[in-house]
């Protein structure tokens, strides 16, 4: 099969090779790959800063796959060939909120073979089935940036019609975010650094949108636009200082779901708000295969449907991380096949 090797980390050191094709064991499905989607995870393993020590060389990198079960292992009960499926990232994490500790271990795209070739073996425990509404290129952008919006606004923040939901930016998180609470019925107030993109961000459901280049203080707009309430879950991509904001900007009791670090991986967090205000800063990693499977249901009744900017082809697959470098609306996806 063709597949994409990372030999080495730094995009120079991924290269196209052809690999034998892989056998399913007896509780593993043999995937032919329809797309893939990029995350930051995926930069951040070939630049050798993602946990690089459990990284062994060469990998078939990117972690997102959609495709169609083509063999299956002979106690493989879930699947049928033919089905079309999506990548679970954590195939060791099925339910429960807290993940096993070893998760990292088994991850698909790094340090387990990932989703860009033609072929990829998935653990029984490692797929879901898309859903009819979806694309295959579509259903590719759900495993992380969509589970881990929902992980954090359903699993661990029991959301609410009616709560308010702070969403930040207009990456493959934060839209998520603002379909699912929308659709959730809560009211979503929006950021992002553009007037162009607050558009996209109401016409995907956000009540209320807050540029926050113009207005750094966004986290007073949000105390006031919710009458002094404060919104009930923050999902902060931000990180960095920016934190600070986002408890400031919750009710007393809300949570704060740390997710991202695009403006600084460390923090220093004014405690002061954090105990007068309750305030649960949670720290969210992606989600178990019980809520990918919720989810996939609630995405299929409430037809959503992923934002993807480009789609490239397997040949250009540099082209789709130099893209992911650049930064995008929502997702960026190669195709396969
Ligand atoms: N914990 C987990 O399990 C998990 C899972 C997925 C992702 N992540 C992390 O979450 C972050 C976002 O991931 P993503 O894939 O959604 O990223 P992305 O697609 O690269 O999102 C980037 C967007 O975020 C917005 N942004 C940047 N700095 C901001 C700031 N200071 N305040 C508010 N918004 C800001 C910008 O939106 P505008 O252009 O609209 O301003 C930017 O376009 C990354 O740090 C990623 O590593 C973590």
């Amino acid at each position: 099969m063709k597949a994409w090797e990372l030999q080495g980390f730094g995009i120079q050191h991924l290269k196209q090779v052809v690999r034998e094709l892989p056998i399913p064991g007896p509780r593993q499905i043999l995937v032919k790959v329809s797309a893939v989607a990029l995350n930051y995870r995926d930069k951040a393993i070939m630049e050798g800063f993602y946990l690089p020590d459990i990284m062994k060389m060469p990998i078939i990198p990117v972690s997102d796959t959609a495709g169609v079960v083509v063999q299956a292992g002979n106690e493989i009960t879930k699947f049928k060939l033919g089905d079309r499926v999506i990548s679970h990232l954590y195939p060791t994490w099925v339910s429960g909120l807290r993940h096993p500790s070893d998760v990292s271990h088994h991850a698909l795209g790094g340090p387990v073979d990932g989703g860009l070739a033609e072929y990829i073996l998935l653990d029984e425990s490692g797929a879901v089935k898309t859903p009819d509404s979806l694309t295959d290129a579509e259903a590719s952008t759900l495993p992380i940036a969509a589970l881990t919006a929902w992980f954090a606004l359903v699993e661990h923040g029991q959301l609410k019609s009616g709560q308010t939901v702070v969403s930040q930016g207009t990456g493959g998180v934060a839209l998520f975010t603002t379909q699912f609470a929308a659709a959730l019925g809560a009211r979503v107030i929006a950021l992002s650094s553009s007037e162009e993109k607050l558009g996209l961000l109401k016409q995907l459901g956000a009540s209320d949108t807050i540029n926050y280049r113009e207005n750094p203080d966004w986290h007073k707009q949000v105390i006031e636009l919710t009458g002094g309430h404060g919104a009930d879950n923050i999902i902060d991509v931000a990180g960095g200082s920016s934190l600070n904001k986002s408890v400031q900007a919750i009710t007393d009791g809300g949570q704060v779901s740390v997710v991202g670090f695009l403006e600084n991986i460390t923090a220093s967090l004014d405690l002061l708000p954090v105990v007068f205000k309750a305030a649960q800063v949670r720290g969210i990693l992606v989600g178990n295969l019980d809520a990918f499977t919720n989810m996939i249901s609630f995405i299929g009744k409430h037809e959503i449907k992923p934002i993807i900017e480009t789609i490239y082809s397997f040949d250009d697959a540099l082209a789709a991380y130099q893209h992911l470098e650049r930064g995008a609306i929502g997702k960026i996806v190669i195709s396969i096949s």
